[in-house]
């Protein structure tokens, strides 16, 4: 039996090797399917992929045995009408721990070692020759990192980090066994984890309890001068609360790469700020070899009637 898959992307040329890489990988486990790239459809698909579906594209294909998404986060998702019943399939790590922890170190290192203080002073000093001047050297020992969220993406940036000698603690909703991260489970364990912590970094997937939880009482908390990574989505963040406290030095900085409003508006206070490093929501991609052939799989045990994990759990929103 040929599966039918319908497929859709916010850019055409993107699904195209999206279709190539999961036709592939489903031969490789003997499944022969046919992939129809959004807006030609079936009448009667088995599967959908998605990522930044319009309502339209769900409306089509209500009747699926599983909706699998292209990314971590589900958050964009679950804005639109998903029927309560149809399971949702999102990636895990797909190829995105190993970018998250290369972001996550880049930015502790960037701060701790005064990169970026490096940085300035060489070029704002570079008519008179000045500045050259090497500054007290700081350990990562000296800087407890925290993470919120010790997901799939989480778990991989405590080990990260680890090794270069950062002290870690991880929050989360169940309190985690991770060899050498102190562990904090649950809201009654937020206070002691944010006191324990120097750099907070945000891993969070984004939800109704999650929504705004950044905000000035918790960045308060962190020992000071603290430091924040957001890798996860903007509107975790009072964005208010975090620019007054870098601008009160309670903060001695912020590394974003997610933001409130996306692409960050050209007039954003963010944007000069100088002690706020930018990326463009790009801190880890779907890699499309690994993804396609982790959906190739789970759509093979589907069928044979298995279990496959990245279910969402639609009562967390997660
Ligand atoms: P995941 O595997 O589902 O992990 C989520 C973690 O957050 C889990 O440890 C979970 O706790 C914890 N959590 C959820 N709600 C919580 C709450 N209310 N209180 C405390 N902890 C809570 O997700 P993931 O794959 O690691 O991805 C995390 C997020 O990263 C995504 O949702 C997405 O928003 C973001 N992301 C961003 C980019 C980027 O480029 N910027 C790329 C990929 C993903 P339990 O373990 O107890 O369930
Ligand atoms: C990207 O932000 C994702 O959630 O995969």
């Amino acid at each position: 039996m040929k599966l039918k898959i319908a497929l859709t992307c916010p850019d055409a040329d993107a699904a195209k090797p999206w279709r190539n890489a999961l036709t592939t990988q489903l031969l490789a486990l003997g499944a022969d399917a046919e992939i129809a790239l959004w807006p030609e459809r079936f009448a009667d698909p088995d599967y959908a992929l998605v990522w930044g579906a319009g309502q339209g594209f769900l409306d089509a294909h209500r009747g699926v045995k599983a909706l699998f998404t292209l990314g971590a986060g589900v958050d964009g998702l679950l804005k639109l009408d998903v029927p309560a019943a149809m399971p949702i399939i999102r990636i895990e790590d797909g190829g995105m721990a190993a970018q998250m922890a290369e972001y996550v170190c880049h930015a502790a290192l960037r701060h701790v070692r005064q990169f970026d203080v490096y940085e300035s002073a060489m070029r704002t000093s570079a008519a008179g020759g000045g500045a050259w001047q090497p500054l007290e050297p700081r350990r990562p020992a000296q800087f407890p990192v925290g993470i919120m969220g010790m997901g799939a993406l989480g778990s991989r940036v405590a080990q990260a980090l680890q090794a270069f000698g950062f002290p870690v603690n991880g929050w989360s909703r169940s309190a985690k066994e991770i060899p050498g991260v102190a562990s904090f489970g649950g809201e009654a364990s937020l206070d002691r984890f944010l006191q324990a912590s120097r750099i907070l970094v945000c891993m969070l997937p984004l939800t109704p309890d999650t929504r705004d939880l950044i905000n000035r009482a918790r960045l308060q908390q962190l020992q000071s001068p603290g430091y924040f990574i957001n890798v996860a989505r903007g509107a975790h963040v009072v964005e208010a609360d975090l620019l007054a406290l870098i601008d009160s030095g309670h903060l001695a900085g912020a590394a974003l790469d997610v933001f409130r409003e996306e692409p960050l508006p050209a007039s954003h206070p963010f944007r000069a700020h100088p002690r706020i490093a930018l990326t463009p929501h790009t801190a880890a991609q779907t890699l499309i070899d690994e993804s396609a052939q982790q959906i190739a799989h789970k759509i093979v045990a589907l069928e044979r009637g298995e279990s496959v994990g990245g279910l969402v759990d639609r009562s967390r929103a997660y």
